[in-house]
């Protein structure tokens, strides 16, 4: 990455703006349920700590849209972040304002500033510049170590390196560095599996890796609307009409260009999702009238798990199957397996991804599991990220 690092940076005295992305998944109680992306900022933090700098950490958590709600407070976030690192970490009941900024210009030696959610502010995702050049008076210099939301340009993002020197953090720099492998110099045979919902929100991504991946395996609901399209019968199952031409016209190029789109051959049905009373497999790639299809079959198995066996590189964005239900969960904790034992280079996007393979115990035998959801779907689509790219150069 062309882009100034926190290497670059003397820390020494500097009051240190830091956006982190701890946007972290909460229970009813308000119990972090998964610590991960809290985790995965602690190199970049303690490195700045180490070398005198005084921390001042920003975050949004879930979508307030501008409003003040107490159950999206940064402050379990903040007790945990002290815990991990054993120092101080002083929550602040906002994250502008008179006293914000008293705090910020007061710091006490050894102790770590945490602002209060950056989205009970609606000028955070407008990007108002007002506001971005006020949090960027509470600092010094400005690290981004928020892959998660690289993909926004919001005030704490990207309006904010307007006003301060700005330098990536190694969250960010090692999410960039595997993302950039594969897209570039990936070891071949390079398969990529590709889940999920919808069809419409991942035509880019398999437009940008048809031009990379030998193969790509496709499962999860959106792959009805592809078999509907080759004129499979799919029952019931979740189907998005408005994208048949579209998905022809994908099938069609990835047949000219030689890569294989692997769709399944096989399914497992259920007559009702919430209840699962009845849950089937069926033998062939049709499904029957009144079924839907929930995960793929043990045929769609066993061809996916060759591909993947064979593989040198592998980049996993999207569940195969609704893994979150045991009986609907077969497809996605086999493959998650195949995929940990493959020995190939192990990509996995974030968000759902990264739960499944959590869940199923081989979260620790992937190369790199990815803190950013939507940002690592945006990077493999080959789109630009721009809290990356309004980054000082180097
Ligand atoms: C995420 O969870 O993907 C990031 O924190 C970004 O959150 P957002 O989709 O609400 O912007």
């Amino acid at each position: 990455m062309n882009k100034k690092s926190i290497k670059d940076v003397d820390f020494a005295g500097k009051r240190v703006l830091m956006r982190v992305d701890f946007n972290v998944p909460l229970d009813k109680s308000l119990k972090i349920t998964d610590d991960n992306r809290i985790q995965a900022a602690l190199p970049t933090i303690s490195y700045v700590l180490n070398r005198n700098g005084k921390l001042i950490l920003m975050s949004h958590l879930g979508r307030p849209k501008g409003e003040k709600r107490p159950e999206f407070s940064l402050k379990p976030t903040a007790e945990r972040l002290s815990e991990l690192l054993k120092v101080p970490v002083k929550m602040l009941d906002d994250c502008i304002g008179g006293k914000v900024k008293q705090a910020a210009s007061n710091m006490d030696d050894g102790i770590v500033l945490m602002l209060e959610n950056l989205r009970f502010h609606e000028e955070e995702t407008d990007n108002d510049p007002k506001f971005a050049k006020e949090l960027a008076s509470l600092g010094d210099i400005f690290v981004n170590d928020a892959f998660g939301t690289c993909h926004r340009a919001h005030a704490s993002t990207e309006g904010v390196t307007h006003y301060l020197e700005s330098a990536s953090g190694f969250l960010v720099e090692k999410e960039i560095g595997y993302f950039q492998k594969v897209l570039t110099g990936a070891e071949k045979p390079f398969v990529f599996i590709l889940g999920g919902a919808k069809v419409a929100d991942k035509i880019p991504v398999i437009e940008n890796m048809m031009e990379k991946a030998d193969s790509i395996l496709i499962g999860g609901a959106m792959a009805y609307t592809f078999l509907k399209a080759k004129g499979v019968d799919i029952g019931s199952s979740r189907v998005e009409d408005k994208m048949i031409d579209t998905v022809n016209k994908i099938l069609d190029k990835a047949k000219s260009k030689g890569v294989d789109i692997l769709l399944p051959i096989d399914h497992i049905v259920t007559d009702c999702i919430e209840t699962a009373n009845h849950v089937n497999p069926t033998p062939d790639e049709n499904i029957p009238v009144g079924w839907i299809g929930v995960d793929i079959g043990q045929k769609t198995i066993e061809l996916y798990k060759e591909r993947l066996l064979q593989a040198k590189t592998i980049v996993w964005n999207g569940p195969v199957g609704i893994f979150e239900n045991d009986k609907f969960a077969t497809g996605t904790k086999t493959l998650a397996i195949a995929i940990a034992n493959s020995g190939a280079t192990s990509v996995i996007g974030g968000g759902d991804t990264a739960a499944a393979v959590s869940k199923f115990g081989v979260a620790n035998k992937m190369s790199h599991i990815s803190t950013g959801g939507g940002a690592s779907l945006e990077y493999l689509e080959g789109k630009a990220l721009p809290g990356i790219a309004a980054l000082s150069d180097k």
